[in-house]
């Protein structure tokens, strides 16, 4: 299977970046933890991070009938991007939105998610541990799907 991580803004921050909400790993780190994960699970593993809409845009463009399943975390375009939501929606790949943060526990503004409702299903607050989940969850729709 193929399956394409997408992080978007400011998560090339990660590890520096407000350290009490979304931990003390780099997206580095995280990112080559969830490549060894894939591997073993026999996954083909893409990531892209940008902090522009535009290139985020381009990369799910580009998925389309070349990748299984998206894990995405929008970041803030979560709460305000719908040109990110119907680029999803346009290369039709199953997806799941996933925050590092409890965005629930926090300001109202980050309570609404321009993706939720698309996603196949939503993980916040589990720290990087999220993105684990997601691709073990992934997996396992894909193999059953066959
Ligand atoms: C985030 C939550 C968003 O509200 C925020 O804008 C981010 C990160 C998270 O992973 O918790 O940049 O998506």
């Amino acid at each position: 299977f193929k399956l394409l991580v997408i992080n978007g803004p400011n998560l090339n921050m990660l590890g520096k970046r407000e350290p009490e909400k979304y931990g003390l790993h780099t997206l580095g780190e995280i990112v080559s933890e969830l490549t060894t994960a894939a591997e073993g699970l026999n996954v083909q593993l893409s990531h892209f991070q940008s902090n522009s809409e535009q290139a985020l845009i381009e990369r799910i463009h580009d998925a389309w009938q070349a990748v299984d399943y998206i894990i995405i975390n929008p970041a803030a375009f979560t709460h305000t991007s719908v040109a990110l939501r119907d680029a999803l929606l346009s290369v039709d790949i199953p997806f799941f939105e996933v925050h590092l943060s409890n965005v629930h526990a926090r300001e109202a503004f980050r309570h609404h998610s321009y993706f939720s409702d698309v996603a196949q299903g939503v993980i916040c607050g589990l720290g990087a541990m999220g993105y684990h989940a997601a691709l073990n969850a992934a997996v396992s729709r894909l193999q059953n799907s066959n």
